[in-house]
């Protein structure tokens, strides 16, 4: 019914967007439901679309400097400006002081605005076509596992959307860095696809990272479950075969790069198998995804090495098991 909804047909999504309707976006790190930054009654409907909470601000997305600078924020810092430079179009998000074009249902009431520059040729393309920032946040229903493919949008928003951009499975597969500045210090919010130290090695500073903080989210990623499977899902430091056999047979494992001497060794998906933590980025939606619709009753998962990229990985798996 829905099938026809997946095409590659950008003309059609830009006009899609500037009707006022909804369409999921391929980016590098996952996909984003979007709509018109600057209508509000389009922005609204990606809220009812995801059943997503009015407080959770929306990341909006753009291809140009120019356009982050004249409509999108009010003051673009130096610092912020060096790391824009460094690191777009890619992962890294900034959260940087709204202009007063951007609707307050975009922010969430907030002072502050989201932005990011996504390296996704496709996208980059219909940015430019439609001509308008685009108000994105991941296709997913509030608090799931974000989509990688269009397959996993069609799965879930199927209905919601008016169309799906296919781009392809998303190059990094987990989301973006969120990076803030608090009296003018670097702060990450969200641990994702851009790691610390490439940031710091831009900033020639320490950056702080909090990214937990129940009482008042600043960014509901920071939620101690999200990203969540609907399967039970067990956190272990390290998964080995002795502690493998001790689960009953309907569980499934998701090792870093461990084989596992188990009955049915289907039931180990391997992140890596050469141990390469940018690999493994790129598949754990999938295979959360994949058994969480599975027959396996339990999914239990590993720690990654707890470094670079790995440190966002943990973190989700963190969130994933909560
Ligand atoms: O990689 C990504 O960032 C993807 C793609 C589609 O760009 N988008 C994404 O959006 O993950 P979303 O809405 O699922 O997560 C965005 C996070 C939310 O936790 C939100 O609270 C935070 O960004 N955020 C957005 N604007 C913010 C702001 N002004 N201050 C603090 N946090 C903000
Ligand atoms: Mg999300």
């Amino acid at each position: 019914m829905t099938i026809h909804k997946i095409g590659s047909d950008i003309e059609k999504a830009a006009t899609f967007l500037k009707q006022g309707k909804l369409v999921a976006i391929p980016t590098e790190t996952v996909y984003g439901l979007a709509a018109n930054a600057f209508d509000p009654i389009a922005v609204a409907s990606i809220f009812e679309a995801k059943k997503r909470p009015h407080f959770d601000p929306l990341i909006v997305h753009t291809h140009s400097l120019e356009i982050v600078q004249n409509v999108i924020v009010k003051h673009f810092p130096e610092k912020a400006i060096k790391l824009a430079k460094a690191f777009w179009p890619g992962p890294l998000t900034l959260v940087l002081t709204k202009n007063d074009k951007i609707p307050d249902l975009v922010t969430s009431g907030k002072e502050t605005v989201g932005v990011r520059i996504p390296n996704h040729e496709m996208t980059l393309k219909l940015l430019k076509i439609c001509g308008l920032p685009l108000a994105a946040p991941s296709a997913n229903p509030f608090g799931y596992i974000s989509p990688t493919t269009a397959d996993h949008v069609l799965e879930q928003l199927g209905n919601e959307v008016e169309y799906i951009l296919e781009g392809g499975e998303c190059s990094v597969g987990i989301e973006s860095t969120i990076l803030a500045f608090e009296d003018e210090k670097p702060v990450i919010y969200r641990l994702g696809g851009l790691t610390i130290e490439e940031i710091e090695s831009v900033l020639n500073e320490k950056v702080k990272v909090v990214t937990e903080n129940e009482e008042n989210p600043s960014a509901p990623g920071m939620l101690k479950s999200h990203y969540a499977p609907k399967k039970k899902t067990i956190l272990l430091e390290k998964i080995n075969s002795e502690i493998a056999n001790t689960y009953p047979l309907d569980t499934a494992f998701i090792t870093f790069n461990s084989e596992l001497e188990i009955d049915d060794k289907c039931r180990n998906k391997v992140l890596s198998v050469n141990g390469d933590l940018k690999e493994a980025s790129s598949k754990l939606f999938s295979i959360l995804r994949a058994l969480d619709k599975s027959e396996y009753q339990t999914i239990v998962v590993e720690n990654v090495p707890n470094k670079d990229l790995g440190l966002a990985i943990n973190d989700r798996l963190r969130r994933a098991s909560f």
